[in-house]
């Protein structure tokens, strides 16, 4: 098991997370996984065995180098979402065969980026068509793209990560289709290797999956029958993850079984997920910083904050939160908070702890899909430093940020104009 409680201490493998929160000065800071990690992937492997598919990591729900590399090894490729995305990528060795550049705005210099090495590109509007078909011929290259469809469903999450509804700013109508496909006939350096689509995040109803296999299906073949030669269907990311701890989840086998017999023939499949491969492969670590009442209020001050960890903040979203250590006060019912001056500041509303003494270790689990990756310095608490244990090995895979970085950022001032 990953992270699990053993005598009332909390483990990530065979580490106690104690012994290393006394061991490094940093508080709070990420924890990784390395066997979940694996083991994320190995569900997705096992589930696509036998399928022409391939697992294209989201690489925005976590994009340490570390973690990437390990990815890559494991056989995944990469979904990027900006032209840094994909240097990182680069850097972490994944070919750009194996990546997709995705987004409904992408800039001209990483359009520019990705035509020069040869990453599959995803046209999400008219003007991205015109942009995408620029950069090919300025660099006399032919690109493969994919068109993404927002398939008008409507899955039942938080409505800031659904996607795929007809409102929403992501992909084409298909009601659009023929234009784009008539302006593809005329862009020679475009080649359209498949079809896109993306509904959203945290789904735990794979039914949302079924539907959007039978109507890419169906796509697909329409396009088909127009002369273009699809070999792609990618059907984008979003499993949802146990966060409530309330078992019932679906699993990637879950979602593979949703889409059996809707895909059409001769297709490679792409999956994206991310979440779904980080997100419970990586906990935050914080200490208590005190505890204090208002009124009938009860709350836990911790060091970690909406900075570390915005998902409470942004999307109310839960995470499940303990001590990493024996806690023997008074059980109460507390909101655990941040030190931001704030009052969307939290990682916990209403739960039922035992009072901790100043600077107890408390976890908030499941934070290893955009975590870090949405962390920020606001009130200048510094991005916290990561963690990966392995067996009974812990390695650093990336420093806290100090105030040396921000200072270093702001120090060259210059005139810009007048000229
Ligand atoms: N593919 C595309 C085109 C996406 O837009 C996304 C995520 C993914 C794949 C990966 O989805 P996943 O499997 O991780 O659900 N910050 C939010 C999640 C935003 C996800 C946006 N798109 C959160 O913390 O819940």
């Amino acid at each position: 098991m990953s992270f699990h409680i053993r005598d009332h201490y909390l483990y990530c493998e065979g580490i106690k997370v104690k012994d290393l929160q006394n061991a490094v000065q940093d508080s709070p800071f990420y924890l990784y996984s390395a066997a979940q990690l694996r083991a994320n992937v190995a569900a997705y492997t096992d589930a696509l065995a036998g399928l022409p598919a391939r697992i294209s990591y989201a690489v925005k729900a976590n994009g340490n180098l570390t973690l990437l590399k390990m990815l890559r090894a494991l056989g995944c490729g990469a979904t990027l979402v900006s032209g840094n995305e994909l240097r990182l990528a680069l850097l972490a060795g994944f070919a750009p065969a194996d990546m997709v550049f995705n987004g409904n705005g992408k800039r001209r210099a990483e359009l520019a980026l990705a035509v020069q090495h040869g990453v599959t590109v995803n046209i999400d509007s008219e003007f991205d068509l015109e942009h995408i078909a620029q950069a090919a011929r300025d660099a006399d290259k032919p690109v493969d793209v994919l068109l993404r469809i927002n398939p008008d469903i409507r899955p039942d999450v938080h409505p800031y990560v659904a996607t795929g509804m007809r409102d929403s700013k992501f992909g084409i109508r298909a009601e659009r289709l023929p234009w784009f496909l008539e302006r593809l006939k005329r862009a020679p350096l475009l080649r359209l290797v498949g079809l896109h689509c993306h509904l959203g995040s945290t789904i735990k109803d794979v039914q949302v999956f079924h539907d959007a296999a039978a109507l890419m299906g169906d796509l697909t073949n329409a396009v088909r029958q127009q002369g273009f030669d699809l070999r792609y269907l990618n059907l984008g990311g979003g499993l949802g993850i146990d966060y409530e701890r309330a078992g019932g989840t679906p699993t990637p086998r879950d979602l593979l079984d949703a889409l059996r017999g809707r895909l059409p023939g001769d297709l490679t499949l792409i999956v994206e997920p991310g979440r779904s491969i980080v997100g419970n492969a990586g906990a935050l670590i914080c200490r208590v910083i005190g505890v204090k009442r208002n009124g009938d209020k009860h709350f836990i001050v911790t060091d970690g904050s909406m900075a570390t960890l915005i998902r409470p903040s942004l999307y109310g979203a839960y995470h499940h939160i303990g001590f990493i250590e024996p806690v023997n006060g008074e059980t109460r019912v507390f909101d655990i908070v941040g030190p931001v001056c704030e009052s969307a500041d939290f990682l916990g509303k209403a739960r039922s702890l035992p009072t901790p003494h100043e600077e107890a270790g408390l976890v908030v689990y499941d934070a290893g899909a955009y975590g870090y990756a949405m962390s920020s310095s606001y009130n200048l608490h510094l991005r916290p430093a990561e963690y990966l244990v392995d067996g009974d090995q812990v390695t650093q895979i990336r420093r806290a940020e100090t105030f040396d970085d921000i200072a270093l950022a702001l120090s060259p001032l210059s005139v810009i104009m007048p000229l």
